[in-house]
């Protein structure tokens, strides 16, 4: 009720209203052709987001959590893509959609904030301008009103002295500021859909923190769904309704956020909580505890892909792969065949102790060897 109420007090459009979630993606499948073959991005992926919610998506860095956002959004090259599958937001069909149909919904109907500020933001053109020319163009407000709205985004986002930051360049201001100047300008339609893709990975611990704390409660307050991509579990816990667990292109486990930290059944994700940084870790950003690389995406290991370097990897895990299953909590799926916590997982752990295949990297030898 309150987004509604939102909306008609501040002039925002009022986008139609349409049952059922506000993002479903279906089956969504981004490869790149390239001269070492194809690079298997995104493999099949699916999950709905309902209104106001947030869904944090988690994997190690080259999984295809930018890939998925992109594609999710259009923003992908234009040659040498290879797409299909659904993306249907607020009842609108995006992947038929043309680039200029696009562009009306990109920053109006999903905001968008990226690792690097600079990316999103224009160097030469000053801050209060980005805002109000947004404002200006898709939702046709004058020049007074616009001025008069920048400046209640930059207070919303915490910038001290928001009437003098509208005539500074982003080069003026810190890397905490200027990501709170983007996550400004993706707010300023009252978008329904933000898409943060590592909103803070760029910047220092404490910045962080803020940041994210920022994007939560402007979330809450706006009703508006978030999609938190980020390579840290440490970032989404507490902060999302459910999360998406990535690894080589795939979801291989989603759940409720507590479900997923409480009883989580992949071993992936497993290491991945074991591997979140401590705050005083100086290499905060890196994954190091984690043993072996993710796989090549154009040769991936046939049956499960994390298989080379699972603590719980059997023989049956590198000749068939593990579908998607449910597990007992409403909301929570994975793909294994020997899940943490259960009496074959417990049994696969420890017949790989006693034969001490737990080294770093290949607990099991690669397929052909
Ligand atoms: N335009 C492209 N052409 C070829 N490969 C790409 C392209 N964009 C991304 N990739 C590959 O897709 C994989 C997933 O990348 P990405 O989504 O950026 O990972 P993440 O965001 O999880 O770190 C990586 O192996 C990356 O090299
Ligand atoms: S136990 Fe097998 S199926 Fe499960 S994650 Fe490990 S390798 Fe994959
Ligand atoms: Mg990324």
């Amino acid at each position: 009720m309150r987004a509604r109420r939102d909306r008609q007090t501040t002039g925002y459009p009022a986008a139609p209203e349409t049952s059922g979630p506000l993002l479903e993606v279906a089956d969504l499948t981004t490869h790149f052709r390239t001269g070492r073959g194809m690079v298997r991005a995104v493999d099949g992926v699916s999950f709905s987001l309902d209104r106001g919610r947030t869904l944090g998506v988690v994997g190690e860095s080259g999984s295809g959590k930018t890939v998925l956002s992109r594609s999710i959004m259009g923003l992908l090259p234009r040659t040498n893509v290879v797409r299909s599958g659904e993306v249907r937001f607020a009842g609108r069909e995006l992947t038929a959609l043309t680039e200029a149909e696009l562009r009306d919904i990109w920053g109006v109907e999903i905001g968008m904030v990226f690792q690097d500020p600079m990316t999103s933001l224009n160097p030469v053109m000053r801050v209060g301008r980005q805002i109000t020319e947004s404002l200006r163009h898709h939702l046709g407000v004058d020049r007074a009103e616009g001025r008069r709205r920048a400046v209640a985004l930059l207070d919303s986002v915490g910038i001290p002295e928001p009437e003098q930051r509208l005539g500074d360049f982003p080069h003026q201001l810190s890397g905490g500021m200027r990501q709170r100047v983007t996550i400004a300008v993706a707010l300023a339609c009252g978008p329904r859909l933000l898409m943060a893709d590592e909103p803070t990975t760029a910047l220092d611990v404490t910045v962080q923190a803020q940041i994210l704390d920022l994007l939560a409660r402007q979330q809450r307050e706006r009703y508006m769904a978030m999609v938190l991509v980020t390579h840290d579990l440490g970032v989404v816990a507490g902060r999302t309704d459910e999360i998406a667990v990535m690894y080589a292109g795939k979801i291989v486990e989603k759940a409720p956020t507590r479900t997923l930290f409480s009883d989580m059944k992949m071993p992936y994700t497993e290491a991945l909580l074991k591997s979140i940084p401590k705050l005083a870790d100086p290499s905060h950003t890196t994954l190091s505890v984690i043993p072996g690389r993710p796989p090549d995406l154009v040769n991936l290991p046939t049956g499960c892909r994390f298989y080379p370097r699972c603590p719980y990897a059997q023989q049956r895990c590198r000749d068939e792969e593990p579908p998607l299953q449910e597990a007992t909590t409403p909301g929570h799926v994975y793909r294994c065949w020997f899940p943490v916590g259960t009496p074959e997982g417990r049994d696969a752990l420890d017949r790989n102790r006693r034969e001490g295949r737990l080294d770093a990297g290949a607990p099991v030898a690669p397929a052909g060897a």
